[in-house]
């Protein structure tokens, strides 16, 4: 059996040997261009080209949770994709919404403020039913991050395509869901899959509904928010922040407005990183799996390419 690796902006040498280790008798090659004919893959956002020569794959696991860059690609036909399932990364998630939560909720950033500036000053403690949480997206690490929120009390509810029951989390689906959702929020986290029905989800009319005050965290990806609405809807009042881990062109362009908004806080896309140790054994069992007889259809993280995601 022979696995490719062609993964844009990773080491590829650590990979190369941890996957050796973990299917021994396997080929384990870096992909060039002109490379042999693999069984599978392993990616992150390769180029068109690598698709286009690599004709006998007979699957393409992907080095992330999020897809997009490879469904706005043109894939090979019938071969079947298959993202990240957890693999490490939804308690990664939750750690950084709730934190990104609790610092707006609890006002840690302008206490921090104060402190840099000598000052030993109180602020009157806000009331936690004001601050319901909306998660979209109830998938893998939603729905860890709307039970994470939970446990510290918050009104949690979270929204998905198709109808979920979470514990403690009220649940709404679909469009006729989505504006009850919207306006029982007031702190927006997007945790939904990049595709053309969720591409600009986070725009004017669709923050304006949230509760006033509102505030958003988006560890998705950038092509969900309209920044300029964003901005517009801070800078009118109507939204009290932003905690943003993702943009629409990565690194965020030095000229962004973005960097010095006073109401915005940024990390460099790096809420759930990819472990590798237990990416590789997550994908390393699956291929093991498929070798001994499972068919694709019953692994988890199988994408459905008519969803795209
Ligand atoms: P997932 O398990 O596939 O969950 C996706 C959720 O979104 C599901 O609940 C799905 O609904 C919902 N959804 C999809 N399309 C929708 C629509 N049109 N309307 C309403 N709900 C919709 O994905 P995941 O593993 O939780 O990951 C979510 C995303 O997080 C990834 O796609 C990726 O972009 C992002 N991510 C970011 C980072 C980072 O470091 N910033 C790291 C990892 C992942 P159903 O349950 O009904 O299908
Ligand atoms: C990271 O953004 C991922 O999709 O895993």
């Amino acid at each position: 059996m022979r696995v490719t690796f062609c993964c844009t902006d990773t080491k590829a040498q650590p990979w190369l040997e941890g996957l050796k280790a973990a299917l021994p008798g396997a080929e384990i090659e870096g992909w060039k261009p002109g490379a042999p004919a693999a069984d599978y893959a392993v990616v992150w956002a390769p180029p068109q080209q690598f698709l286009d020569e690599q004709k006998q794959l007979k699957g393409i696991f992907n080095i992330g949770a999020g897809v997009d860059a490879l469904t706005k690609l043109r894939l090979p036909a019938g071969v079947p994709l298959v993202r990240l399932d957890d693999a490490g990364m939804s308690v990664q998630m939750a750690e950084y919404v709730c934190h990104a939560v609790i610092r707006h909720f609890r006002e840690f950033d302008a206490y921090e403020a104060d402190v840099a500036a000598g000052k030993w000053s109180y602020r009157k403690p806000s009331t936690r039913s004001d601050f319901p949480v909306g998660v979209m997206g109830l998938g893998v690490l939603g729905t860890r991050v709307a039970q994470a929120l939970r446990q510290f009390d918050f009104p949690v509810q979270g929204w998905s395509r198709s109808a979920k029951t979470v514990a403690g989390v009220q649940c709404f689906s679909g469009d006729a869901g989505f504006q009850d959702f919207l306006s029982a929020t007031r702190i927006l986290v997007c945790l939904l899959p990049l595709t053309p029905d969720t591409e600009n989800i986070m725009r004017r009319d669709t923050l304006q509904k949230l509760r006033p005050g509102g505030y958003v965290v988006n560890v998705a990806r950038g092509g969900h928010l309209v920044d300029e609405d964003l901005i517009a809807l801070i800078d009118s009042g109507h939204l009290a922040g932003a905690t943003l881990d993702v943009f629409r062109t990565e690194p965020l362009p030095p000229a962004h407005p973005f960097w010095n908004h006073s109401k915005i806080t940024l990390t460099p896309h790096t809420s759930a990183r990819t472990l590798r140790d237990e990416s590789i054994a997550q994908i390393a069992g699956k291929i093991r799996a498929l070798s001994s007889g499972t068919p694709f259809a019953s692994l988890a993280g199988l994408v459905d390419l008519k969803k795209g995601y």
